[in-house]
């Protein structure tokens, strides 16, 4: 598989997890509860699935662009992240009245990811 092509993955499974976790928080800032949204199994499947397949995506795109975690911090950032959108998905259900914040919140944790991924800041010149 090419870098292309892992990269290509790597964003496609980024867009599927923000449209499904974007659907199960606007499901819930309207009142609705995982009870009454007869699509909640779709978008958490959803979810669960792309932060599986961007994962083993982006570490694909690790191991052909030889990054180590050593000299590149910013991947650090990216797992962190990876692991609070991950648990953002509990939100709908758990903590609906958190619902509005995080999906304003969401984007701005993505852009982040997207940021060290473009910059890689921290990273050992040379
Ligand atoms: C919230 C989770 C994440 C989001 C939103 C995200 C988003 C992105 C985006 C938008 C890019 C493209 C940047 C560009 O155009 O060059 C990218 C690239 C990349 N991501 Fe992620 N990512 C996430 C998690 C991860 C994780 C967990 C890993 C590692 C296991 C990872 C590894 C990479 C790598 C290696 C690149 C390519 C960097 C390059 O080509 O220079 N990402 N990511």
């Amino acid at each position: 598989m090419s870098y292309q092509f892992y990269k290509t993955l790597h964003l496609v499974s980024v867009m599927l997890m923000f449209s499904s976790l974007g659907g199960l928080l606007l499901h819930a800032m309207n009142g609705g509860t995982k009870a009454n949204n007869p699509s909640y199994k779709l978008a958490a499947a959803g979810h669960g699935a792309s932060l599986l397949v961007m994962l083993v995506a982006g570490f694909g795109m690790l191991a052909k662009g030889g990054f180590s975690f050593a000299t590149n911090p910013w991947i650090h950032i990216k797992l962190l992240l990876w692991f609070v959108m991950g648990a953002l998905v509990m939100v709908p259900a758990r903590a609906p009245g958190l619902a509005k914040p995080v999906w304003v919140a969401a984007p701005i944790l993505g852009g982040i990811a997207a940021w060290a991924a473009i910059f890689k800041p921290f990273t050992a010149a040379g």
